[in-house]
C-alpha cells in the first residue's frame, strides 16, 4: 500500500494505469441507477419539524417509514450551527493540503486505527481503496487520543471538538425520536446513549484518471447505531444499494446524509434497516466526506430489543457493545456480511 493514495493521484497522468491493488472489476459491473430515470430520491426529514409539537407526529410517521424502508435520509434543518460545520471543513481541507511529511506526523501507530492513513488493512492480497482517511474516537472523552488528533492548523482540535459535540448532541435527539418511534421507554434509550460511543472518520477521495475501475470505500453497511455524514462542497460519490442496484446519493446543500446502522437494525430486530453502500471517484475533483458514527455506552448489549421481538424469535445474536465493536473491526469490510455473522 501507499502511504497516501493523495499524493499517488498527484503523481499520475490521464494515461498512466494506476496500480492493480486498486483495481475493482466489480466497480464497473453492478449496474448504477442512473438520476432521472423515474426512481425515487431518499426521503428528506426536517429535524425542525420533529421538535414542532404541532408537526412531530406527522414528519415522525416519515421518518419512521424512511427508516424501515431505505435506512438513509437526508436530513434538513438539524441545528448544527453553520459556523460550527464550516470551521471543521476548513480544517479539514487545510489538514490534507499539507505536504505528506506533515500529515505524517499523525499516522495511525502500528496496529491502530486511529490517526491519518487507510482503513482496514487485513491483508497483502487485500484489494485497497482509493481514499486517505482520518478516523478518531471522539466519545466519551476518556476514550479520546487527543494525542493523535493533528495540530496543523493550530485549530484543527478546537473545531473537531466542537463539530463532534454538536453532532452527537442531534444524532442522540434523532435516537430518541427513532426509539419512540419503535414504542421504546426513551428514557431507556437516554440511558443506553449516556456516555455513548462517537467516533469521526474523515474520508479524502482523491480525483482518479480511471475512476470507473476504483471505489473510494468498499461496500458496506456501517457498525454502530446511527451516522451522520456530511458531503463536503457537495461533491457527489456515495451510492447505496437499492433494489439490486446502487442509487447515487445527491448531496442537497447544509443537510446530513443520516443512516440506520447494523446495531440498530439490531436493536430493532430488523425493522430498520442497515443499508449496503459506496463511494464512487470522478476523474477531476477531490470529495471530502466527514461521517460521525454513533453507538450505545460500551457496556450497553447490542441485541433485539424484547418489546421488538414477536412471538419469541430474535432475529439477531445479543452482544455487549464493546465486543459487538472489537469484532467489527477484525472484519474485513464486506458489504453486509459483518451483520450476516450477527443473525440468528
Ligand atoms: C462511508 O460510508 O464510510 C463514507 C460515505 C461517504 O463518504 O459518502
Ligand atoms: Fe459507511
Amino acid at each position: 500500500p501507499f502511504d497516501s493514495v493523495q499524493a499517488l493521484s498527484a503523481t499520475l497522468t490521464t494515461s498512466d494505469h494506476i496500480p492493480k491493488r486498486y483495481i475493482r472489476p466489480e466497480a464497473e459491473s453492478e449496474p448504477v441507477i442512473i438520476p432521472g430515470d423515474d426512481e425515487e430520491d431518499i426521503p428528506v426529514i426536517d429535524f425542525h419539524k420533529l421538535l414542532d409539537p404541532e408537526l412531530s407526529d406527522a414528519e415522525s410517521s416519515k421518518l419512521d417509514l424512511a427508516s424501515q424502508n431505505w435506512g438513509f435520509f437526508q436530513l434538513i434543518n438539524h441545528g448544527v450551527p453553520e459556523e460550527v460545520i464550516q470551521r471543521m471543513i476548513s480544517v479539514v481541507e487545510e489538514f490534507f493540503k499539507l505536504p505528506l511529511d506533515e500529515k505524517m506526523l499523525f499516522k495511525q501507530p502500528p496496529g491502530q486505527l486511529e490517526g491519518y492513513g487507510q482503513l482496514f488493512l487485513f491483508s497483502e492480497e487485500q484489494k485497497l481503496d482509493w481514499a486517505d482517511i482520518l478516523f478518531f474516537y471522539t466519545s466519551p472523552l476518556h476514550l479520546r487520543k487527543v494525542g493523535l488528533w493533528p495540530t496543523n492548523p493550530s485549530t484543527f482540535r478546537d473545531a473537531f471538538d466542537e463539530y463532534s459535540m454538536e453532532v452527537k448532541k442531534l444524532a442522540n435527539c434523532l435516537l430518541g425520536f427513532l426509539a419512540k418511534n419503535l414504542g421504546l421507554d426513551p428514557t431507556e434509550m437516554t440511558g443506553m446513549l449516556e456516555n455513548g460511543a462517537q467516533f469521526v472518520r474523515i474520508n479524502c477521495c482523491p480525483p482518479c484518471p480511471e475512476d470507473k475501475k476504483v471505489l473510494g470505500v468498499s461496500p458496506h453497511s456501517d457498525s454502530s447505531f446511527l451516522t451522520l455524514l456530511l458531503q463536503v462542497n457537495d461533491v457527489q460519490g456515495l451510492q447505496i444499494r437499492r433494489n439490486d442496484k446502487w442509487l447515487p446519493v445527491k448531496p442537497l446543500p447544509g443537510a446530513f446524509v443520516a443512516n440506520i446502522a447494523d446495531a440498530f437494525e439490531i436493536l430493532s430486530n430488523g425493522k430498520y434497516k442497515s443499508i449496503e453502500h459506496r463511494v464512487v471517484t470522478n476523474t477531476e475533483k477531490e470529495r471530502f466526506s466527514i461521517a460521525a458514527f454513533h453507538g450505545p455506552n460500551t457496556n450497553a448489549t447490542v441485541g433485539p430489543h424484547p418489546e421488538l421481538v414477536l412471538k419469541g424469535e430474535p432475529l439477531y445474536k445479543s452482544i455487549d457493545y464493546e465486543s459487538f465493536m472489537k469484532l467489527r473491526f477484525e472484519t474485513k469490510l464486506d458489504g453486509k456480511s459483518f451483520l450476516g455473522r450477527m443473525k440468528l
